[in-house]
């Protein structure tokens, strides 16, 4: 007997898009934007489309509604993503922390053959580098409470996260090395962009 498809997501993709992941602090959404702007490819934060969708931000949904149901959110905008990549056009894609850790997810990606890409850091880098965003720009983070826990969930799903079809340190090098060493790897095609005076860039 065929094994289902988890999910009601069709069979490969094109080789279009790359999906970020790993913990909290991993530079996700920074290596994201500046990978999305070296390519001229559409880039994306998996956290934006769920608040979007449900009309609340990410703390609000945890707030009031708890993990689970923020999990729930989290999968059926993953669904989304990946059904709207069904039409071509390119995309990087940058999941929350906790994604990659849900079986579902990982199955629907497998199914989906995108590439995953685990960046990771020593967990005092990726603490620190919360905190500071924290302090910073107010960001919230509702399961960044307290070293020790943010310690044990790390250690929780680094095993997960080594699922992805990549692993990039980030820990103490600049977004743009990294960015060229993931496009590099994966082989990725920056989009010719027209000018107006029709020249391509
Ligand atoms: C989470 C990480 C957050 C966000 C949510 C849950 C997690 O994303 O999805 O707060 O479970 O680690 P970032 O990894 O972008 O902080």
């Amino acid at each position: 007997m065929r094994p289902k498809r988890p999910t009601a997501v069709p069979a490969s993709l094109p080789g279009n898009s790359v999906f970020l992941v790993g913990f909290m602090g991993a530079g996700k959404s920074s290596v994201g934007h500046a990978l999305g702007q070296r390519l001229h490819w559409i880039f994306e934060d998996l956290d934006d489309r769920i608040a979007a969708r449900e009309g609340r931000t990410v703390a609000e949904i945890f707030r009031d509604s708890g993990e689970s149901e923020f999990r729930r959110a989290e999968h059926a905008a993953l669904q989304h993503v990946l059904q709207e990549l069904q039409g071509g056009g390119a995309r990087i894609v940058a999941l929350g922390g906790g994604a990659f850790v849900q079986r579902e997810n990982v199955a629907l990606l497998k199914a989906s053959s995108v590439p995953t890409v685990f960046l990771d850091a020593p967990v005092e880098e990726l603490w620190q580098r919360c905190c500071t965003q924290a302090s910073e720009t107010g960001a919230e983070r509702p399961l960044l409470r307290g070293m020790e826990q943010f310690r044990k969930l790390y250690e929780t799903r680094r095993r997960s996260y080594s699922k992805a079809s990549l692993k990039i340190q980030t820990g103490g090098r600049p977004v743009e090395t990294i960015v060229a060493e993931i496009a590099k790897t994966l082989g990725l095609k920056e989009i010719a962009i027209r000018t107006e005076q029709g020249e391509v860039e």
